[in-house]
C-alpha cells in the first residue's frame, strides 16, 4: 500500500515536471516569435535550427506518449492495487469495527474494573482502618497482657509467700498436733486419775452416808436446882436440843456407842454458890474419867465446863454423875448442857 502511494506520487511529480518544461517551452518560443517580427533576417538562418528543434519536440512527444502508455498501465496496476487496498481496507475497517466493538467491551470491562477497583479501594481503606483499629486493640491487649504479667508476678510472688506461710504453718500444726497427742495422752491419764478420784468419792460418800451420823446437846432442867442428896445421882440432861443419831437418850441420861469411833464430850454446869463447893464426875461403862469441883463464895453463878475425847466401842457408855451432898441448878436459859458427837469411826 506504502509502496503503491509512493509510486502514485513519483508519476505524478514526473508528468508535472513534463508540463512544466512544456510551458517553458511554448513561453521561450512565443518569445522567440516575437521576436522573429522584428529581425526577420535572421528567421531564415534559424530555420534548420527550428526543424531540429521541431524534430526534437516530436521525438519528445512521442516519447512523452510511451510514457502515458507506461503512466497508464502503471494506473491500471495502481488502481488494481488500490482495489485491493480497498478490499484490504474493508478487511481493516471490518477489523477495525470488531475491534471497536472489543473496544467497547474493554471499555466496559474497564469502566467495571474501575468500579471494582474503587470497591476494592474502600474495601480497602475499611480494612486499612479495621486493620488500624485492631493494632490500636492489639497495643491495649499488649499493655494489658504486660499489666497482666506484672500482676502475674506479684500474684506468684504472693503464692510463693503464701505456700511458704503454709508450711510454717504445716510445721507449726504438725507441733501442735505432737503437743495435742501429748496433752491427749495426757488428758487420758488425767481422765483415767479423774475416774479413779471420781470412784474413790463415790465410796467415800458411800461410806460417808453408809457413816453413822452421831451427835447430840442436851440441856439439864427448867425446873431450878438438882440435889444428889446422901448418894451420887446420875445426871439425865432431859431437854434435848439434838439429837442426831439418836444415840444419847433423855430418859437414862446415857449416850451408847452405836459405832467404834472417836468421839469428843464436853459439859457446863452452874450453880448459884455462897461459900459452898460444886461437883461434877463423867463416866465411862461405870468407871469414871473426870471429877471437877469449884469453890465459889461471892453468891453469884458459878460455873464448871471440861470436854474429852474417847475412843468407843460399840455399845460403851457415857453418862455425867453429881456427887452426893451437891447440887445443879438450871432453868430454860440452858445454864447446864451436856454434849457429845462422833469425830470419826473407827
Ligand atoms: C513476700 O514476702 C516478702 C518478705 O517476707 C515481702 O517483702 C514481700 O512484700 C512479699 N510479697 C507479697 C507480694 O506479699
Ligand atoms: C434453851 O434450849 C431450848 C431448846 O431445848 C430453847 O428452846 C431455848 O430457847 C433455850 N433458852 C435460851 C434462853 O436460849
Amino acid at each position: 500500500m506504502r509502496a503503491a502511494i509512493s509510486l502514485l506520487v513519483l508519476l505524478f511529480s514526473m508528468c508535472g515536471a513534463q508540463t512544466r518544461s512544456t510551458q517553458t517551452e511554448v513561453q521561450t518560443e512565443s518569445q522567440s516569435t516575437g521576436a522573429a517580427a522584428a529581425a526577420a533576417a535572421a528567421e531564415v538562418s534559424t530555420q534548420l535550427d527550428v526543424s531540429a528543434e521541431l524534430k526534437e519536440l516530436r521525438d519528445r512527444v512521442q516519447k512523452q506518449e510511451i510514457m502515458v502508455v507506461e503512466l497508464r498501465v502503471a494506473l491500471r496496476y495502481i488502481q488494481d492495487e488500490l482495489k485491493i487496498m480497498e478490499g484490504e481496507n474493508s478487511d481493516v475497517k471490518e477489523r477495525v469495527v470488531v475491534s471497536e466493538t472489543r473496544l467497547a467491551v474493554s471499555e466496559a470491562e474497564v469502566m467495571n474494573l474501575r468500579k471494582e477497583t474503587a470497591a476494592q479501594s474502600a474495601d480497602l481503606r475499611s480494612v486499612a482502618e479495621r486493620l488500624a483499629a485492631t493494632e490500636t486493640d492489639m497495643e491495649q491487649v499488649k499493655k494489658d497482657t504486660a499489666a497482666q504479667h506484672t500482676d502475674l508476678t506479684t500474684m506468684k510472688t504472693e503464692v510463693m509467700n503464701l505456700t511458704k506461710e503454709n508450711e510454717a504453718i504445716v510445721t507449726k500444726v504438725d507441733d501442735l498436733k505432737l503437743e495435742n497427742s501429748a496433752q491427749e495422752a495426757e488428758l487420758t491419764a488425767v481422765k483415767t486419775r479423774l475416774a479413779a478420784t471420781e470412784t474413790e468419792v463415790d465410796n467415800l460418800e458411800t461410806e460417808i452416808k453408809a457413816a453413822p451420823k452421831v451427835a447430840f446437846s442436851a440441856g439439864l432442867t427448867d425446873l431450878g436446882y438438882v440435889e444428889s442428896g446422901n448418894t451420887d445421882l446420875n445426871l439425865v440432861f432431859s431437854r434435848i436440843i439434838t439429837n442426831v443419831g439418836q444415840a444419847y437418850s433423855s430418859r437414862s441420861g446415857f449416850f451408847t456407842a452405836p459405832v467404834r469411833g472417836v468421839y469428843y464430850f464436853r459439859f457446863t454446869v452452874m450453880d448459884v454458890l455462897g461459900s459452898r463447893y460444886m461437883q461434877i464426875r463423867m463416866f465411862k461403862n461405870g468407871q469414871q474419867l473426870m471429877w471437877l469441883s469449884e469453890h465459889d463464895t461471892d453468891g453469884y453463878n458459878s460455873y464448871l465446863s471440861g470436854g474429852l475425847t474417847l475412843q468407843l466401842e460399840v455399845g460403851d457408855a457415857v453418862n455425867m454423875v453429881l456427887p452426893a451432898g451437891y447440887r445443879l441448878y438450871d432453868n430454860v436459859n440452858n445454864h447446864s448442857i451436856f454434849s457429845g458427837f462422833l469425830v470419826f469411826p473407827l
